[in-house]
């Protein structure tokens, strides 16, 4: 028995929408909380797959999590152990790791698996060990497991990240605040959930200053007090949002998230043909023409266009008159989801670490598998301009990432619908 979304395509979407917290901010934030006393209130956490996880995670570890609506209340003052993080959601996503720091402040150890994730090629975490392991951390394999101790606690360190990756300058932000001493981070990443990150802890009375930037000064604190505090808009989720208006056709206001969160994302939909007005705190998207070719476009790190709205903008692109190729700087296997481009009608191929389009006349409906969370977002902005009805599998992905997307897209007037397979075929 399989879930999957039936969209019938060729309606163009008409209205508003929302956007909700963003999950890669809201699970940094719930991990980091464990480094305070008192309670933490993360107002916007949207209820996806990784916040579950993540929450299981906090509570095995001794903390106390309890929700309240969008809201989850978060207190582990008093936990205590080992910081054995549970397997099962450990290996289910990435975000794991973003317990080292709080579980090596708190326990003086912790132990995971390798975290999982999307499958996008290589995901190795050696940033975040060799900075932790410059901070007085040391780190060894025992059965397949990852165990770091820090019996001594962790001290400020002058430490160049040999790239910017988001989730390393995460993980030494939050040792940082609490170690002995100052933390230089050179080359940090500057993704807006980075600055969102050092906003909640300095709003918890943490000293970071330089966040946003690629040089990141942290004077460690000896505690911190939890706080209440609103997330960031999900600008992933609205990147999505606008292709699919792309891609579909209409006029859609994509409301609670600033144009500048996506900007290089807005300017490819502009190159192609869409029409973008920014508002303030929002943006509205319009496409009535066919769209043309933008040639090659390529991602990168922030505020370069984001990896992550890559395979949707690409699926945005799959009827425009012409050529197009989107090509991921950051990931090396970023486009499964060009065999389902592919299996709609499409002319996309992939070449390297790229998607090269051929714009084609239409797409047609087709039953179409999801493997990765942006990937099967991409088949179901496909899908609402294919001519026919479209079956997304994959939908454990998508609510790894999208609260309600299916109802969103139902709001703009497309047909989508839950659908359950029976029996496999
Ligand atoms: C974050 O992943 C996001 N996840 C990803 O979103 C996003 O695609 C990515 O940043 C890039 O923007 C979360 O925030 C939870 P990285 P992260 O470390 O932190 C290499 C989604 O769909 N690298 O910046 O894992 C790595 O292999 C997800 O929401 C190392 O080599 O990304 C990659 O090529 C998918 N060693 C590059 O850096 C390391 O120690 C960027 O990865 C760490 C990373």
């Amino acid at each position: 028995m399989g879930e999957y979304l039936k969209i019938t395509g060729g309606r163009p979407l008409f209205g508003q929408a929302m956007v909700p917290a963003a999950k890669n901010s809201v699970l940094p934030l719930i991990a980091a909380s464990m480094l305070c006393r008192g309670e933490t209130v993360i107002r916007q956490a949207p209820a996806l797959a990784d916040v579950e996880q993540s929450l299981a995670i906090y509570t095995a570890l001794g903390g106390q999590a309890q929700r309240q609506g969008p809201a989850v209340r978060l207190r582990a003052a008093d936990a205590q152990g080992r910081g054995i993080l549970p397997d099962g959601p450990a290996r289910s996503m990435r975000s794991s790791v973003f317990y080292l720091a709080p579980a090596l402040h708190r326990f003086g150890r912790v132990q995971m698996p390798m975290p999982g994730g999307c499958k996008l090629g290589p995901r190795p975490i050696d940033i975040h060990l060799e900075g932790l392991g410059r901070m007085g951390a040391q780190t060894q394999w025992e059965d397949g497991q990852l165990v770091l101790t820090a019996p001594r606690g962790l001290h400020g360190v002058d430490y160049a990240l040999r790239l910017p990756s988001v989730g390393a300058t995460e993980t030494l932000l939050m040792a940082a605040v609490l170690a002995k001493g100052e933390t230089v981070l050179r080359g940090a990443a500057r993704e807006p959930e980075i600055v969102d990150l050092a906003e909640y802890l300095c709003a918890c009375g943490a000293s970071i200053q330089g966040a946003g930037g690629p040089v990141i000064r942290v004077q460690g604190r000896t505690e911190l007090q939890g706080t209440a505090y609103t997330p960031i808009p999900d600008r992933i989720y609205a990147a999505t949002l606008a292709a699919a208006v792309a891609s579909a056709g209409g006029q859609v206001r994509i409301q609670g998230c600033p144009a500048e969160f996506l900007e290089p994302v807005l300017a490819v939909l502009e190159l192609a043909g869409c029409g973008v007005q920014r508002q303030d705190r929002a943006f509205l998207v319009e496409r009535s023409r066919t769209l043309k070719g933008v040639g090659r476009v390529y991602t990168g790190v922030y505020p370069a266009f984001c990896t992550d709205a890559a395979p949707v903008v690409a699926a945005a692109l799959l009827c425009a008159v012409g050529r197009s190729a989107v090509e991921d700087t950051v990931f090396e296997d970023r486009f499964s989801c060009a065999a389902g481009f592919a299996a709609m009608g499409a002319q996309a191929c992939r070449a390297g670490r790229a998607v090269e389009i051929t714009g084609v006349r239409r797409l047609s409906g087709a039953r179409v598998q999801g493997s990765d969370l942006r990937g099967t977002a991409a088949l179901v902005v496909a899908a609402l301009a294919a001519a026919g009805e479209s079956q997304v599998f994959g939908l454990e992905h998508l609510r790894r990432g999208y609260l309600g997307l299916p109802a969103t897209l139902q709001s703009l007037g497309a047909r989508v619908q839950l659908a359950v397979q029976e029996e496999q075929e």
